[in-house]
């Protein structure tokens, strides 16, 4: 597949930029998933149930079963310093300490996080052409600090993208990349990942006997 030097150059910064971040986050302890099993608890209230929903806006609540650790980890803290404007997730962010909120993030990646399967599915719209650099062309994260975004609901993805583009989610890379975004590209890039595999998929709650 043919990248553009555009995306070869977006490529090179990303990876400068993620080697400093796991310097960093070498240093940090490891998440306990044994521990983290107990705090997901209240969170599977929510991220557990098929079909689960925000309500205003209307949207699914994501998919966050086989997520990369590193970016858990980075999006918990974000919701807690206020980068992403949610009441509700800061409050659920707030209510754990850092180590827990690494163990609830060791427990949702299951130290497994979905891999590539290498083969995209459908063909990429135009958009995508930077996105590839770090979400990978089948939408798994190339990196630990860039999400997995393959079989995320649509709904969540456009929503993502739209408040990166207001500036309702602070994030020095992704408001960059939201920001010529049209509407009807953010459709098609949320229809792209959405539709890729290996999926991230709905955590269910333990004795829980429905289908993922
Ligand atoms: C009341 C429902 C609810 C509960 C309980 C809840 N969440 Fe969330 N969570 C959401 C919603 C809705 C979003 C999407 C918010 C947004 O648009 O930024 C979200 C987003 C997230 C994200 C960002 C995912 C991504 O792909 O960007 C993570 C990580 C997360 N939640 C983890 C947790 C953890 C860990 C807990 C438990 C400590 C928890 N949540 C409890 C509803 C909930
Ligand atoms: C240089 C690397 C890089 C490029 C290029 C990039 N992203 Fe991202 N993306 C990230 C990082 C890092 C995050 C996490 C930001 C945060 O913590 O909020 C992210 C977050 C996201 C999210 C939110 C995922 C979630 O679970 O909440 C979506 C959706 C997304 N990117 C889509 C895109 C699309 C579409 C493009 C192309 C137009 C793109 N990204 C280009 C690095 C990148």
């Amino acid at each position: 597949m043919g990248f553009s030097k555009g995306t070869l150059l977006t490529f090179a910064a990303a990876l400068l930029a993620t080697f400093g971040m796991q310097a960093a986050e070498a240093q940090a302890p490891a998440g306990d998933a044994a521990h983290g099993a107990k705090i997901a608890y209240t969170c599977l209230g929510c991220h557990g149930i098929p079909d689960q929903r925000n309500a205003y806006p209307n949207y699914h609540v994501p998919k966050i079963g086989g997520q990369h650790y590193g970016y858990l980890v980075a999006a918990l803290g974000e919701y807690r310093a206020g980068a992403r404007q949610h009441p509700t997730m800061r409050g659920q962010a707030s209510s754990v300490s850092e180590q827990d909120a690494r163990d609830v993030a060791a427990y949702f990646s299951t130290e497994k996080p979905v891999t590539s399967a290498g083969k995209p599915t459908g063909t990429a719209p135009a958009a995508a052409q930077t996105c590839v650099a770090c979400h990978g062309p089948d939408g798994v994260g190339i990196l630990p600090d860039y999400p997995t975004l393959a079989g995320q609901h649509y709904d969540y993805i456009e929503q993502a993208l739209k408040a990166y583009r207001a500036g309702k989610r602070q994030n020095a890379i992704m408001n960059g990349m939201a920001a010529a975004l049209k509407d009807e590209d953010i459709r098609a890039l949320a229809e792209y990942f959405s539709q890729q595999s290996p999926s991230l998929w709905v955590p269910l709650p333990p004795h829980s006997t429905a289908a993922r």
